[in-house]
């Protein structure tokens, strides 16, 4: 018997057709839609469609798990087999139990042959995510090896568009567009990490979706290891998108009443361009209780010493750091790599968790009250997975690296992984951070990861990619609980490793080496799509960039980072007076603005000049706004054209003011226009459907405009 399940967030609707015989299929996935008892009926009527010549002679339903067994051939989920080669093409037709609420639904079925179980979960919650995820559990007496479980969802024929993320090193979440078509996309990460080249984001939609319109599905697998995701169009016109973690060959074998379970897919829908996908996901973040919150009310400023000081520990310097971040108004200093046991450079050290006495020879204490005494809060770099050849761990224990015996592999930044799976690894690096966090008055931790996985070989000798992540989550949410005042930032050489499981644990992410504000540009509107303001680590650097040498204005680079989590890095001690001041003004300007920056919702103005972007905040009762005008490349156009902002309320009227003036007022006009002059007032209706007139902007410049409704 055939019934219709629907399940429902506040704007869009997943429904499913179930029976006794066969896991179910998503029938819909979009708007809001709740049918009666009667259109229930007749959606069953609708399903039935008709077998082509030279095809299968039964329709095949596109199930939550399309299977080899019941012809589902390059879609199949499941795929693994027990130690004899046997059980490789179970169907699951013996439905056990399904339960269902107004929005989420469990199934439990059974292959009897196989004797494997399958638990699945599908929820759509108030914000309109999508939280699925499987279970598979080996009821039999042999070993089964599981080589893969995906998680599948179902696109409408409409759906042709598709916006990938890849990236590396310094140039993290770049976008790509293209089209979806036959045959199948199949993107995978083997990094052993969430990965820089292909993170777990897809997002696709109607033709030429952009920010502010078309119909858009965004798929994130909350994973921090080895991940694949397929999007696939038959030539029978079915899409399918489906995720999961990218197994390694006996990566998991399931013993007797064994189970595994895949990593959560989150997938969200809206009916309004990427800002309304955004929407969803950035409130999910923020509002389910999924994530851990931030101590403090606020999110403190950063200084951090990285870019400052390298590895050289001077500890007048430092003092000095410390006493001119706090003036200009840092509110939370954090000593970067080079503080603990041998680590002159990055060859060394890693492992050896221990105040290197030479530099620090009254360990960090001076510091650290100098830091408190100043009104700041102290952090610490780590990097507790990995080891140096050149430490003394790693000479007591060689044995403690992920490894596969007798073969060599590659350094990655001259250190090996640690196996955190070995429980003697784990213990030893749990306790030298235990005993830092305990003994010092350490309020946040900047967790890095910098090195690709190479051989990861397990305990047992099996590939372990799978176990380490396991492994690491663990590490981090014992230190979680046992500092639960302690915010941990997630990092791997930049944003290697965001994704929303690590972000179970940590608090924010560090976005990207690279501070050249022109290139963060387009790092931070990548990762824009899917992570809240206050998570993205947005950190400013000198006038000359490290990464990329490109000199840059003081306003470009601090206002580039301002719709984030702000902090910088640079040697303070050369800069002029002037220079501090100016920098004082923002830092003043960003603390009066961040509250709204960290909880308003943020969009995207879609724009006609590629070189320019437009993205803003408005809070919720759309009283108040903050936009970024950014001009990256040369203006397209020779007049520049007007801010359109349909986010507003029309009913009411603004007073719009540029906060930042002095920059946009040379060569390329002779006359300006009123928006440069000072305060506008300005209905929200001629906002949306006019628009203010822009200046023409000078390249790599930036316009800050707020906008505050009159009560009247
Ligand atoms: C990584 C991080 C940097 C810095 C260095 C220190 O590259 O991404 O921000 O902390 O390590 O070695």
């Amino acid at each position: 018997m055939s019934k219709i399940i629907s399940l429902h967030g506040n704007n869009s609707s997943l429904i499913l057709a179930c029976n006794d015989t066969d896991l179910p299929q998503v029938v819909y996935w979009g708007s809001l839609l709740k049918l009666s008892k009667d259109e229930q009926q007749q959606l069953l009527t609708q399903l039935v469609r008709p077998v082509p010549q030279a095809f299968l002679d039964e329709d095949v339903p596109l199930t939550l798990v399309p299977l080899w067994g019941n012809g589902g051939f390059q879609l199949n989920a499941l795929a693994g087999s027990s130690v004899a080669g046997h059980n490789w093409a179970p169907q699951f037709k013996k439905i056990i139990s399904l339960d269902s609420t107004a929005n989420s639904l469990i199934i439990c079925a059974q292959d009897e042959q196989s004797e494997l179980e399958l638990k699945i979960n599908l929820t759509i919650n108030q914000w309109d995510v999508i939280e699925h995820s499987i279970t598979l559990t080996n009821l039999g007496t042999q070993d089964y090896q599981l080589d893969g479980l995906l998680l599948s969802l179902p696109l409408n024929a409409q759906i042709n568009d598709m916006m990938q993320f890849h990236g590396r090193w310094i140039h993290e979440f770049q976008t790509q567009r293209s089209k979806i078509d036959q045959p199948c996309y199949v993107v995978e990460n083997l990094k052993g990490r969430t990965s820089n080249d292909n993170p777990p984001l897809l997002i696709v939609g109607s033709n030429g979706f952009n920010q502010q319109s078309g119909n858009v599905y965004g798929f994130h697998l909350g994973w921090s290891g080895n991940h694949t995701y397929k999007v696939n169009t038959l030539s029978d016109g079915r899409k399918l998108v489906q995720f999961g973690e990218r197994l390694l060959p006996s990566e998991i074998m399931l013993e007797s009443g064994a189970r595994y379970s895949t990593p959560t897919l989150y997938a969200s829908f809206s009916d309004s361009g990427l800002n309304g996908f955004s929407h969803n996901f950035h409130s999910f973040i923020r509002q389910s209780n999924k994530f851990i919150p931030h101590i403090l009310p606020y999110r403190p400023i950063h200084f951090n010493t990285w870019e400052a000081m390298y590895f050289e520990h001077n500890l007048t310097q430092i003092s000095q750091l410390i006493e001119r971040a706090a003036s200009i108004g840092v509110e939370r200093f954090i000593l970067d790599d080079g503080w603990f046991k041998g680590r002159n450079n990055e060859r060394a050290g890693l492992g050896d968790w221990f105040i290197d006495k030479e530099k620090h020879p009254q360990g960090l204490t001076p510091i650290i009250e100098q830091v408190l005494a100043n009104g700041m809060e102290f952090g610490l770099w780590f990097e507790p997975e990995m080891v140096n050849p050149d430490s003394d761990l790693f000479r007591a224990h060689p044995e403690w690296m992920l490894q596969v015996q007798d073969y060599s592999q590659p350094l990655g930044r001259y250190q090996y992984v640690l196996n955190l799976a070995i429980p003697e690894a784990y213990a030893y690096i749990h306790q030298c951070i235990y005993d830092l966090l305990s003994q010092n008055k350490i309020s946040y931790i900047k967790w890095d990861m910098n090195r690709d996985l190479v051989q990861a070989g397990g305990v047992n000798g099996q590939a372990g990619v799978h176990q380490q992540v396991l492994a690491t989550y663990r590490l981090i949410e014992q230190l979680h609980h046992e500092f639960p005042k302690v915010e941990i930032e997630s990092c791997a050489s930049g944003g290697a490793r965001a994704d929303l499981c690590i972000l179970r644990y940590t608090n924010r992410v560090w976005t990207s080496d690279c501070n050249d504000p022109y290139e963060r540009q387009s790092i931070q509107l990548g990762f824009s799509y899917f992570f809240p303001a206050e998570i993205m680590g947005s950190h400013f650097g000198p006038a000359q960039a490290h990464t990329t040498n490109r000199l840059s204005t003081l306003e470009y680079r601090i206002l580039t980072n301002f719709f984030g989590h702000l902090g910088f890095e640079q040697n303070l001690l050369e800069l002029s007076d002037a220079e501090c001041q100016q920098l004082a003004h923002y830092l003043k300007l960003y603390k009066q603005y961040r509250g709204l920056i960290h909880s308003g919702r943020l969009v995207r103005i879609d724009t006609i000049d590629s070189g320019q972007n437009i993205y803003g905040v408005v809070n919720p009762a759309q009283t108040q706004a903050l936009f970024a005008i950014v001009q990256n490349d040369f203006p397209y156009n020779m007049i520049a054209d007007k801010l359109r902002i349909s986010y507003l309320n029309p009913e009411a009227t603004y007073k719009v003011k540029l906060l930042n003036t002095q920059e946009n007022t040379g060569y390329l006009m002779k006359k300006s226009v009123p928006l440069c002059a000072g305060e506008l007032v300005i209905s929200g209706k001629l906002i949306a459907e006019i628009g203010i007139q822009l200046p023409i902007m000078h390249p790599q410049s930036i316009l800050l405009v707020s906008f505050e409704a009159n009560i009247i």
